[in-house]
């Protein structure tokens, strides 16, 4: 007992100073300045507030979604927080082509990239899954595919930056949740395609960042109206935070972003350990019974 505690106590006293000052970098708001970004889904929610929190650091900013209208409204109130250029492409990420045009049109802007922040997705109904293959393979366009050709696209002018890709994906993608069968789908092939995609960079010497994002609920609009009464007890955490969260894990170079810290690594650890607990414990938060359209 003695040696183990001569042994392990200076162990453990090690690995926590190692992990405190293993040279992690502070983030500093200046190592956004005049950086160019792509932010996709910014017309609302949290992609919006990605866009005011890196106009206000001083970036070049392109967003895009499908309403023009929004767009234009974002576009003006980065412009008046600071950002060094803002500008939109309206279009939908059902048409790879748009999807890469959004990059080529970074590339006629500014000649390069510093940041692919990759966050749209299609408004998701709660609902069990109807068997509807093409809903499936509509949502693996827009919230899957488009993500891999845009990046795709990229892949050079990071690699000449030494870029960042950062790609906005939830719980829902690392474990089974009820209700977004399709939209779950989707955001765990995220997971498989980055993932792997970062091993094969670091293999290569090439040093581009892969910073995939694991949220819990956050409070947006479309969020807020589609698990309205479906939970019993989840608190949503703030966009405006979490967009800071998103943009701090990319610009530091992270692998993964937790946010809602807590509440989304204590679910992970349960997943390694105790998968059925977990799941039951999922089941027992929602109220199927205010599910819509059932
Ligand atoms: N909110 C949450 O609780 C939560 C939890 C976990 C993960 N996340 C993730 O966080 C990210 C942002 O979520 P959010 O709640 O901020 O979403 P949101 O408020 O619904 O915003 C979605 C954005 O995507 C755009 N969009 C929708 N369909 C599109 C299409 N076909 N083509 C191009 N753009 C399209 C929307 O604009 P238009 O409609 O104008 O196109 C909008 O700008 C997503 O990746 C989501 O999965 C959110
Ligand atoms: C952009 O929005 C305008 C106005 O709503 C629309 O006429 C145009 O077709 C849109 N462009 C694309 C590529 O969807
Ligand atoms: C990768 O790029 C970042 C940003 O330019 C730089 O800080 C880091 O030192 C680079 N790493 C390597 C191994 O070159």
């Amino acid at each position: 007992m003695g040696l183990l505690q001569k042994i392990l106590v200076p162990f453990v006293g090690l690995l926590l100073a190692f992990w405190f000052y293993s040279g992690k970098e502070d983030f500093k708001p200046e190592m956004l300045q005049g950086k160019r970004v792509i932010v996709t889904g910014a017309s609302t929610g949290i992609g919006e507030q990605m866009a005011y929190h890196l106009a206000r650091m001083g970036s070049h900013i392109l967003i895009t979604a499908r309403t023009e209208a929004k767009l234009q409204k974002v576009v003006t109130r980065c412009l008046e927080l600071g950002a060094a250029s803002a500008s939109y492409m309206n279009g939908s990420m059902e048409d790879m082509g748009f999807a890469q045009h959004v990059v080529k049109k970074a590339e006629e802007l500014w000649g390069s990239l510093d940041m692919l922040i990759l966050n749209h997705v299609t408004a998701a109904n709660f609902r069990f899954f109807n068997s509807d293959i093409e809903h499936v393979q509509k949502i693996l366009n827009v919230n899957f595919l488009s993500y891999v050709a845009m990046a795709v696209a990229a892949l050079p002018m990071l690699k000449n930056s030494e870029g960042s890709i950062v790609v906005v994906s939830s719980l829902a993608g690392k474990i089974g949740f009820p209700f977004v069968v399709p939209y779950a789908t989707a955001k765990f092939a995220l997971d498989g395609f980055f993932s792997s995609l970062r091993q094969e960079l670091v293999m290569q010497n090439t040093n581009i960042s892969i910073t995939l994002c694991i949220l819990g609920l956050i409070n947006t609009d479309t969020a807020m109206k589609a698990t309205s009464g479906v939970f019993s007890s989840f608190t949503a955490a703030p966009k405006e935070e979490c967009a800071l969260e998103i943009i701090k894990g990319g610009a530091l170079r992270q692998r993964e972003v937790y946010y809602a810290y807590s509440t989304v690594k204590i679910p992970l650890l349960f997943r390694d350990w105790f998968p059925e607990l977990l799941d039951y414990i999922i089941r027992m938060k929602y109220d199927v019974g205010k599910l819509k359209g059932n």
